[in-house]
């Protein structure tokens, strides 16, 4: 007799996460030897050399548990942003603190949760997860996010709003003058969340919203950040949360004990003092995307303003079919389909070697969708 689990319905109709095709899977399936991944924005140039020294001295404790309250880590980051220590969570990557935010603020079906379109998938999980309501709040024309429709979506009901800024996958960056107004709506009723997920790649900007001073001064927000982008640490699963103390009570009443491993703690530690590892990130990372953008103005393909570690480019029609002919060549890509922007393709910055095999890749998928062979 087939056996049927009481699972709850709102789990159900959720999605699995989707991932970018790991690089063994395409070697394996393709039967290709180099296989490049621009797909899941993480860091081509590797972890700071100091961070990988700090992660071969805490293997060797492999057999202790991890400091459950993240003592040393955490002292390193208040100080870091010049906050208290009670502002500071840590988590398993940031989307665990996503997570951990959902479950401290989301409990009654009227809760609702306000997010742009299309932004990072796992805040609309969150809510699904909780059973709440979810507003999707449609981008504007130029793929940046709406926070003023966002902000007039927002009612007494909403509990929590998530604003990624650098957005995922759009690139764009909402300034300090366009978040006003959600701050100010939100705040009526609930917690913002601003996930700068991509933050080390857009800090040059004078307008980027100066979140952490709002956070010291008491206001219901809180702000992502993590060291699996600019700190190369994506393997390691670690991020943090600068909020408010009651909210980081909160999480630390809900999370698991060791929800941050012991080699995560060190190796996040030693990244975080690595200014020179983060300044040749970022400065690699823009080479990159200039060359992908001036590369695909002269194919024809437009791309679209970034302030993170990935651009968007506009192959137009079907980018499902380009990101097939790229992976067919050993460049893994997200087409925009699934990420909700059909007709783009989101590319990931890469060392000089990577941009190159995409850009020759993408300028053959785009001359055999003109002479498709026969
Ligand atoms: C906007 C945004 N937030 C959060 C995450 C999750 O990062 P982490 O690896 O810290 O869980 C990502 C990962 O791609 C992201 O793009």
């Amino acid at each position: 007799m087939a056996m049927s689990l009481p699972i709850r319905p709102n789990v159900l109709r959720m999605a699995p996460y989707s991932p970018g095709k790991p690089i063994e899977e395409v070697k394996r399936e393709l039967g290709l030897t180099e296989v490049v991944k621009l797909a899941s924005n993480e860091n081509p140039f590797g972890a700071s050399p100091r961070a990988l020294e700090a992660i071969q001295r805490a293997a060797a404790e492999s057999h202790l548990y991890p400091d459950a309250s993240a003592t040393d880590l955490i002292e390193v980051l208040a100080r870091h942003h010049r906050v208290s220590r009670d502002h500071v969570a840590v988590g398993n990557g940031s989307d665990n603190l996503i997570q951990l935010i959902g479950h401290v603020m989301l409990g009654s079906r009227s809760d609702t949760v306000v997010v742009g379109a299309p932004s990072f998938v796992r805040y609309g999980s969150v809510a699904q997860l909780s059973g709440c309501r979810l507003r999707e709040v449609p981008a504007r024309a130029d793929w940046s996010l709406d926070t003023e429709a966002m902000a007039a979506s927002a009612d007494s009901e909403t509990r929590l709003a998530f604003l990624a800024n650098p957005n995922n996958p759009t690139g764009s960056c909402s300034t300090v003058t366009e978040v006003q107004p959600l701050r100010e709506a939100i705040a009526k009723s609930g917690l913002l969340v601003f996930d700068e997920a991509y933050h080390e790649f857009a800090a040059e900007r004078a307008d980027f919203p100066p979140t952490l001073d709002w956070v010291r001064s008491g206001e219901p927000i809180a702000v992502l950040r993590t060291f699996s982008k600019a700190y190369g640490l994506a393997g390691m699963r670690i991020g943090y949360m600068i909020g408010p103390p009651e909210l980081v009570d909160a999480m630390n009443r809900a999370r698991e004990p060791f929800n941050v491993n012991r080699i995560a703690q060190a190796a996040a530690i030693a990244a975080l003092g690595d200014t020179e590892h983060i300044a040749h990130t970022v400065l690699g990372t823009r080479e990159s995307l200039t060359r992908i953008e001036e590369a695909c103005s002269k194919l024809g393909v437009p791309t679209l303003p970034t302030s993170a570690n990935f651009v968007c480019v506009h192959v137009g029609g079907d980018d499902a079919y380009v990101a097939r002919e790229l992976l067919r060549q050993g460049v893994i890509v997200r087409p925009g389909s699934v990420l909700g922007m059909p007709g783009f393709l989101r590319v990931s910055a890469g060392t000089p070697g990577e941009t190159s095999a995409f850009l020759e890749a993408l300028a053959h998928a785009l001359a055999e969708r003109l002479e498709p062979s026969l």
